[in-house]
């Protein structure tokens, strides 16, 4: 069956890369809001026969930037699914690296809602054939896809770039303790033996403040703090201190998907950080590790 992949507007270089990988065409989108706030998308073509019988990607990432939050790259991507659908595509693959509402799987106070799987749930009504994630906050909310449904590990690569950076001497931290099993097996990706030190960390439900402690040997190591999502920075920058108030040489701030909102390049360059270190999940300054490739090799 011919591909093709569709270019969601939240991730312009990745879709095309991955497109460029497979050896196939790709289309762009066309997007506006209207006068009352709603968006708008039509995919880029005049001719629907591109996609009709067509095995057909969508490469959309959901999380918020300057220029939509995340709400809006939700509400594209559905419309996407909608419009290949509608044009006939006899297959719909998404690729959607960071998924949106994934820290959302658990209910942390009476009231709430449980929208990590919600957002799933409305994957599923769309009618997908396979879904594509990459270092999911929850794994375990895959479990609502009702199509096949793979959470890609970027580990590797980020421990790649890291080493290209010419650390030595490494020793893996770990935020948190939810952290933990993430920065073991990253901490495989340096050598056999290389240590990982924990910090624990409590977060306030009610006002999200978070505190950080834990007591770590880190005299003339380069230290790598790996977290699947940097936000606003606060886990990392608090991280980041510890780790150089302990005798940390150089620190690396690694994350899958950084999002690096509000002051967060501020506060973790100022807590200590020689690099922040991110995938191309994230269209920023920090995505220096490309996922194209990854990706590729899953849809071949
Ligand atoms: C939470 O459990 C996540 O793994 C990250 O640690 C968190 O999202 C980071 O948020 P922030 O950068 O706002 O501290």
């Amino acid at each position: 069956m011919q591909k093709i992949v569709i270019v969601g507007p939240a991730s312009q270089i990745l879709g095309v890369k991955i497109a460029q990988e497979l050896e196939i065409e790709s289309i762009n989108t066309e997007i506006k809001k209207f006068p009352d706030g709603e968006n708008y998308l039509r995919i880029n073509i005049e001719d629907e026969t591109l996609i009709s019988g067509k095995e057909v990607i969508i490469v959309q990432s959901t999380g918020p930037s300057t220029s939509a939050d995340q709400n809006a790259r939700l509400i594209e991507l559905f419309m996407m699914i909608d419009a290949v659908k509608r044009m006939g595509a006899a297959k719909v693959i998404i690729v959607a690296p960071y998924l949106a509402y994934t820290r959302q799987d658990k209910i942390f106070r009476p009231g709430e809602s449980q929208f990590g799987n919600v957002i799933l749930r409305l994957i599923n009504a769309l009618s997908i054939d396979e879904f594509y994630a990459v270092d999911i906050h929850a794994p375990l909310i895959m479990e609502e896809c009702l199509c096949k449904a793979i959470n890609i590990d970027s580990m590797k690569l980020l421990a790649d770039y890291v080493k290209s950076k010419g650390a030595k001497d490494i020793v893996v931290v770990s935020p948190d303790k939810g952290a933990i099993e993430r920065s073991s097996a990253f901490a495989k990706h340096f050598g056999e033996d290389i240590p990982v030190e924990l910090l624990e960390k409590e977060r306030n439900v009610k006002t999200g403040e978070i505190e950080m402690s834990g007591t770590l040997n880190l005299k003339d190591k380069d230290v790598v703090i790996a977290d699947d999502i940097i936000a606003t920075g606060g886990t990392m920058a608090t991280a980041i201190k510890i780790a150089k108030e302990s005798g940390a040489r150089k620190v690396f701030a690694v994350a899958t998907h950084a999002l690096l909102l509000q002051q967060a390049k501020f506060r973790i360059i100022k807590a200590g950080a020689d690099e922040i270190i991110g995938t191309d999940s994230i269209d920023n300054e920090a995505s220096k590790v490309s996922l194209a490739k990854i990706i590729a090799d899953y849809l071949k």
